[in-house]
């Protein structure tokens, strides 16, 4: 199984999949929009036939006040290809490429109260927790989890050089900046 950015050509593919496996479908122009603008964050899992089996759309947050923070529009891998660790290498991907070239310092998403698979995945191994809850969020009146993950802790445990150290460190502890400092000279 091979994790690897996604390209303009797997678009087509990452929305059968996930046709396949979200009731939340997207038209094709919203796939390019992403692709287009954020070439760096949208990642696909693929089999040893080179065939889409997961995959995960994010994009950089716009018309917000708050530090740059990344958001995960979509993630699905097909169900034949579920608990090999394939969301989770897609999410670290896509995170550390919101931080090393947006600088993000967390990153959002919104899930289904009921998605037990998705909320352990984001609470136990990717650290996500919840932001608030939104009412009715969903079309058929469920609601949803807006969760968050931090990716300056991110960054400082897996040794992710940020695209601008000084700016993405502000209002952290010296102790983590100077972590940071020291990995950057390594
Ligand atoms: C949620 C989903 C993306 C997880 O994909 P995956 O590749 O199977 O997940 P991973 O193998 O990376 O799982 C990592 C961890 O998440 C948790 N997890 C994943 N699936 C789980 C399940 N069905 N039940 C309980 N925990 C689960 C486990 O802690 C797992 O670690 P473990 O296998 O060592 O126990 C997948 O089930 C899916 O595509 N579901 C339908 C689409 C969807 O719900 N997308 C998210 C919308 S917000």
């Amino acid at each position: 199984m091979n994790i690897r950015c996604a390209k303009p050509n797997d678009l087509m593919n990452m929305q059968h999949c996930n046709l396949l496996c979200l009731p939340e479908n997207y038209q094709m122009k919203y796939y390019f929009y992403h692709g287009l603008s954020w070439p760096q964050l949208s990642y696909v899992a693929e089999d040893e036939k080179n065939k889409i089996v997961g995959y995960v759309l994010a994009k950089m947050e716009e018309d917000s006040e708050d530090d740059p923070h990344g958001h995960i529009t979509s993630l699905a891998v097909k169900r034949s290809h579920r608990r090999l660790g394939l969301a989770q290498k897609l999410m670290d991907q896509a995170s550390r490429s919101m931080v090393e070239c947006f600088n993000a310092k967390y990153v959002s998403l919104h899930v289904r109260k009921s998605n037990r698979a998705a909320l352990n995945l984001y609470t136990n191994t990717l650290k996500f927790t919840i932001s608030e809850i939104e009412p009715k969020y969903y079309a058929d009146g469920e609601d949803a989890y807006a969760m968050k993950r931090d990716l300056i802790a991110f960054a400082i445990e897996n040794s992710i050089i940020p695209a601008d150290s000084s700016a993405f460190m502000v209002s952290r502890s010296s102790e983590e900046k100077k972590k940071m400092i020291e990995d950057k000279k390594d």
